[in-house]
């Protein structure tokens, strides 16, 4: 499918758009909309319920900025960095690894050497795609935005978090002593994240501030495969690509675990949730995979990964990435600060070892759109199948013309319903185009008063997948619509079919 046309669809709708735009805008920086707002939220609800409710885990809010000891401890001021190419001739600057993916259709691994990455470039005679100069050696550059906190003379540095994360693992004690902790536990946290990409693209998938949904799940690491939720899920089928044989295959979680392609009961548990979660926005299952990573693939912290990759037009696209980081995180932040960020545990001392969840949350929504996107020459507009939960209107109401008294009842109905539900009310236009602009940003319901609601105190509703109608008293309207949208009933069976 053509991402353009969603493109389109977005700006034109109030989904995203670049940010600042009527200024000079700045690559990989995106705003989002009225509805684009609506629509992230919810998926950022969703998260929460599926996760943060679910899985009991504790939420938290921390800064977006923090000292520089932290990244010190943390090793992003080491080793959080891309490997940067700049061209001789027309000087501008460019990410190596990608450059090569573009150009060469290599992929460069996370951990790649500057040696290994120039001498890519030179066998494959890569030059510069602006004006095709030659290039420099690479060196790396570090992605975090550095800050003065305070007037200029006395400013302390920090920096804007590269990964909420940060903040979890700094506030850990704090947590476990405040919420009585026992292992395992999750700590969670929906926020800002910022990078500072050299090649921002792709319009929300490579941005240089983003919304990231993380969750660490602390636990002793001796007791990996004691995860009483996991027989939950032991019958769940993963689409699960591991480096043994590196084909996609479908196995149940619990053959998963026993034949070692992933190690642990809680890991395991873990990538069927998101596999879980992904499939329950309405991206099909054909569409997601795990895939786990090779050594010079995973990042800094991380001794064993996944990746949850959603497939599209462009590609595989990675949305959560699916971290074991061990007790990294928690022995650094200790070593660097000298608080003792160990836990009891029968009697005995540990440092819990961590399995992260961290999800792109804008990444998430373009897949989320990409994946709902309904091309439909037969109604002759296209439109959103976006799941009840996510959409950005529950449902719209119109009256049918705009006299004798209908536009009065329709907001009535629009009154009545605003009370339960997000409901958009729109009388501008013909009947048809207010349709079409509803499936446009993907409403499930219309609900339209007419000249019969007048005298018999009834509406007819609009089915956004089918374009069906039926007629249903206004006394039953909240009812049927909360059932239509639980899907407790069939459409067609919830009133009079017109
Ligand atoms: N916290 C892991 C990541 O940002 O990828």
């Amino acid at each position: 499918m053509d991402i353009e046309k969603i493109l389109a669809v977005a700006k034109r709708r109030g989904f995203f758009y670049p940010g600042a735009e009527i200024h000079k805008t700045i690559a990989g920086f995106w705003h989002y909309g009225p509805i684009g707002t609506t629509l992230k939220k919810k998926i950022e609800n969703e998260w929460r319920n599926f996760f943060i409710k679910e899985e009991e885990f504790y939420e938290i809010e921390g800064t977006n900025i923090m000292p520089e000891s932290v990244f010190i401890a943390s090793g992003h001021i080491k080793g959080f960095t891309d490997p940067l190419v700049q061209c001789k001739n027309c000087k501008s600057l460019h990410r190596a690894d990608k450059l090569i993916e573009e150009k060469a259709g290599i992929f460069v691994p996370e951990r790649t050497s500057t040696k290994k990455i120039d001498e890519i470039i030179k066998k494959k005679k890569i030059k510069c795609p602006d004006c095709d100069g030659e290039l420099t050696n690479t060196r790396f550059f570090n992605m975090m935005f550095k800050l003065g906190v305070g007037p200029t003379e006395q400013a302390e540095t920090a920096y804007l978090r590269p990964e909420t994360c940060q903040t979890i693992f700094v506030d850990f004690l704090n947590v476990y002593r405040a919420m009585r902790a026992k292992l395992p536990f999750g700590i969670a946290q929906i926020g800002r994240s910022f990078r500072n990409e050299i090649s921002p693209r792709q319009t929300l998938l490579r941005q240089r501030e983003f919304s990231q949904a993380e969750a660490e799940i602390f636990f002793n690491s001796d007791k990996i495969d004691e995860f009483p939720r996991f027989e939950e899920v032991k019958n769940y089928k993963l689409n699960l690509l591991t480096l043994d044989d590196k084909k996609l295959k479908k196995v149940t979680v619990a053959d998963a675990v026993k034949k070692g392609l992933i190690k642990g009961k809680l890991i395991a548990y873990y990538l069927a949730r998101i596999q879980q979660f992904i499939n329950s926005l309405g991206i099909p299952l054909e569409a997601i995979r795990l895939r786990e990573q090779t050594d010079e693939e995973r990042p800094f912290y991380a001794k064993y990964a996944f990746d949850c990759d959603v497939k599209t037009s462009l590609g595989w696209i990675e949305v959560v990435a699916n971290h074991y980081r061990t007790d990294y995180d928690l022995s650094s932040h200790m070593k660097a600060s000298g608080k003792d960020l160990s836990v009891v545990e029968n009697g005995k001392k540990i440092i819990p070892h961590v399995w992260e969840i961290s999800q792109g949350i804008d990444r998430t929504l373009f897949c989320v759109m990409f994946h709902c996107f309904i091309e439909d020459k037969k109604r002759g507009w296209n439109w959103f199948k976006f799941p009840p939960k996510i959409i950005p209107f529950d449902c719209a109401v119109y009256p049918l013309v705009l006299k004798d008294n209908l536009p009065k009842k329709a907001k009535e109905v629009y009154e009545m319903l605003r009370k339960k539900f997000d409901v958009f009310y729109d009388e501008s236009g013909s009947i048809g185009k207010r349709y079409a602009r509803a499936d446009e940003i993907g409403i499930s319901f219309c609900v339209t008063t007419d000249y019969d609601s007048l005298k018999e105190e009834d509406c007819t509703i609009r089915d956004r997948d089918t374009t069906k109608q039926i007629r249903i008293k206004i006394q039953d309207l909240t009812k049927i619509l909360k059932q239509l949208m639980d899907k407790e009933i069939e459409f067609e069976k919830a009133g009079k079919p017109i």
